[in-house]
C-alpha cells in the first residue's frame, strides 16, 4: 500500500518533495488551538493498515510537540501499519551530559517521550558527541543519514580550490569527510564555549593556505557565535572571504544578520526552512524511506 506522508504544519513542502520521490501520498494534519490554548488535532487522510511518515523538523520544537505526538497517536489508533517520524533536524541533542549539578538531561528524556510516541525515527545528523549513536537513548529503531556527501558536492560544484575549515573539534567529523569525498585540505579550530552565545575560536597558522577559499563546515548554526568568531579569526590571518555550509540553519533571532557580512554566501540544507537553503534533502530521505520500504 502506498505511503501515508503526513506533513505538521510548516513541512509541506519537504512532504511533497518527499511523496514525488517515494510514490507515497500526501495528507494533511489540521492543528489549531482551543480558546483556553489547548492543542486540537485531526487528520485527514485514511492510515488505515498503510506506513505513515510524519514530517516534522524540530527546530524550535516547543510549541508544536504536543501536537505532533497527537498526531502519532491519531495515527496509530486509526490504524497505521507503522508510524515513522522523518525529522531532518533532530532537536534536543547537545544537552548530553549534566554539565551543572541538578540540569535535566534533555537528549534522554526527548528521546524517552519520542520513543513512546512513534514506531521509527529517521534524521540527519542528529548532534550525536558524548552519546555515540541514536541507539543509546532511543528505543525504537532510528535511521541517522549523513549530509556531508551532499554538502561536499555542492562545495565541489561552487567554490574554487576550497580549504575546508571545522570550527571545533566536534566538527571534525564533518570537515574531515567532505574534505576526503573532495580531494581538498581541512583544518580544524579549536573552540571554548564559555556560554550560550560567547565562545573563544583559537586559529592555528593557516599561511599555506592563504590562496585557498575558506570553506566553514559545521552541522548546527543556533546563536551563530561560533561561526562567527570563527570567520573573525580566518580574517584575522588575512584568507579570502570565507564561504559557510552548513546541516541545520537554526540561526535564532538576528544571527542571519549579523553572519552574512561576514561570509561570502551562507548554505544550508532545507531540514530547517531558511532563505540560506539551497542543498535539498528529499532525495536522501526518500531513498531511507524506500530503503524501509523493502525491509
Ligand atoms: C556544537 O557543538 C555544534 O556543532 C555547533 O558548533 C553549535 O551548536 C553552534 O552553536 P552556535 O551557533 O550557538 O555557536
Amino acid at each position: 500500500m502506498r505511503r501515508l506522508i503526513l506533513p505538521m504544519p510548516g513541512n509541506e513542502a519537504l512532504a511533497a518533495a518527499l511523496a514525488r520521490a517515494c510514490d507515497g501520498e500526501t495528507g494533511r494534519v489540521e492543528t489549531r488551538r482551543f480558546p483556553d490554548g489547548e492543542s486540537y488535532v485531526r487528520l485527514h487522510g485514511d492510515p488505515a493498515g498503510r506506513p505513515v511518515d510524519l514530517v516534522c523538523t524540530l527546530a524550535r520544537p516547543d510549541p508544536g510537540f504536543l501536537a505532533l505526538v497527537f498526531a502519532a497517536d491519531a495515527a496509530r489508533e486509526l490504524g497505521a501499519r507503522e508510524v515513522t517520524l522523518v525529522a531532518p533536524y533532530l532537536a534536543y541533542m547537545r544537552q548530553d551530559i549534566r554539565f551543572l549539578p541538578g540540569e535535566c538531561v534533555s537528549s534522554r528524556s526527548f528521546a524517552r517521550l519520542l520513543s513512546a510516541s512513534v514506531d521509527r525515527l529517521v534524521a540527519v545528523d542528529p548532534h550525536l558527541h558524548r552519546h555515540p549513536a541514536l541507539s543509546a537513548i532511543y528505543s525504537i529503531p532510528t535511521t541517522t543519514l549523513q549530509a556531508a556527501p551532499l554538502l561536499a558536492d555542492w562545495i565541489a560544484a561552487h567554490v574554487d580550490a576550497p580549504l575546508v575549515v571545522g570550527p571545533d573539534e566536534e566538527s571534525e567529523q564533518w570537515a574531515g569527510a567532505i574534505a576526503a569525498r573532495i580531494g581538498a585540505p581541512h583544518v580544524v579550530l579549536r573552540k571554548t564555549r564559555l556560554g550560550d552565545r560567547e565562545v573563544r575560536i583559537d586559529v592555528p597558522d593557516l599561511s599555506p593556505w592563504r590562496d585557498r577559499t575558506p570553506v566553514l563546515v559545521d552541522d548546527i548554526a543556533s546563536s551563530g557565535r561560533t561561526l562567527a568568531e570563527a570567520a573573525r579569526g580566518l580574517e584575522a590571518q588575512g584568507l579570502p572571504r570565507a564561504e559557510c555550509v552548513v546541516v541545520h540553519a537554526l540561526l535564532a533571532d538576528g544571527a542571519f544578520e549579523e553572519l552574512a557580512p561576514r561570509f561570502a554566501r551562507i548554505t544550508s540544507t532545507d531540514s530547517v526552512p531558511h532563505p540560506s537553503n539551497r542543498i535539498a534533502l528529499a532525495p536522501l530521505l526518500a531513498d531511507a524511506l524506500r530503503r524501509d520500504l523493502r525491509d
